[in-house]
């Protein structure tokens, strides 16, 4: 069967990533993780002391890009690929609340988003790929065979990610997830730089009430059907 590009985009925390990773694993695809770009990029501005108190200091980020050396390498154990940044494996510290906090700014900056996208479209290349972000639809993808668009309500999602966040081990409250997922679907749909928005051609997928193998097999099919038709 012909391989297809399978775009994934929505809101924080709407289990983009879980469906991502089994789409990948049932059709042998490379699965891409874009919020861990943003993650990892700002994890990096955080460590070089270039975010204070929200301010970021962009000027002095963007011209340390071309040193931020970032790639996704494959972990058989977990069976998905882990984000290094210049050449540490950072997957455990991009997943913070703080950088969750910050990653937002980091996303809206230009010079970032260019870098990024111009990365991703490249893994993307050979097609055979299932990306998850917020623009891979609008802007990263804009001919992908495959478009969806996961929402859920912000209650919903916020109480999946302190879920993960308590079983890591992290300190944190569940009004401050929700508090968080609020502010960064705010900030994500707003920004001036490709803002999170549905493409005309995507299937919009509100899983609040939907279990995961239902969800998995109904997304299935409609990648299989696609794929027939290419
Ligand atoms: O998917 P995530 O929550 O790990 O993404 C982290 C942040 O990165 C999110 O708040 C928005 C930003 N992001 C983006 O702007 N564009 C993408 N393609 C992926 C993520």
């Amino acid at each position: 069967m012909q391989k297809i590009t399978i775009a994934i985009d929505g809101y924080s925390s709407t289990g983009k990533s879980t469906i991502a990773k089994q789409l990948a694993k049932a059709l042998e695809y490379v699965y891409v993780d874009t919020g861990a770009m943003y993650r990892a990029v700002t994890l990096f501005a955080m460590r070089n002391g270039f975010i204070e108190e929200k301010t970021i200091e962009t000027e002095a980020l963007v011209k340390l890009l071309p040193k931020i050396n970032l790639k996704f390498e494959y972990n058989d154990a977990l069976g998905f690929a882990e984000m290094y940044l210049n050449g540490e494996n950072v997957e455990k510290e991009i997943r913070t609340l703080e950088v969750s906090r910050n990653v937002s700014e980091i996303a809206a900056i230009e010079q970032v988003r260019f870098k990024l996208v111009e990365m991703q479209q490249k893994m993307g290349e050979e097609k055979g790929v299932v990306m998850d972000g917020r623009d891979i639809g609008t802007v990263v993808f804009p001919n992908a065979a495959l478009k969806l668009f996961m929402t859920a309500s912000a209650e919903k999602r916020a109480s999946r990610r302190y879920k993960e966040l308590l079983d890591r081990g992290d300190d944190v409250t569940f009004d401050e997830v929700l508090k968080n997922v609020e502010h960064r679907d705010y900030l994500d749909s707003h920004r001036e730089v490709s803002p999170l928005k549905l493409a005309d051609d995507a299937i919009e997928f509100d899983n609040s009430d939907m279990g995961l193998e239902e969800q998995f097999e109904r997304i299935l099919n409609y990648a299989k059907r696609v794929m027939e038709k290419q």
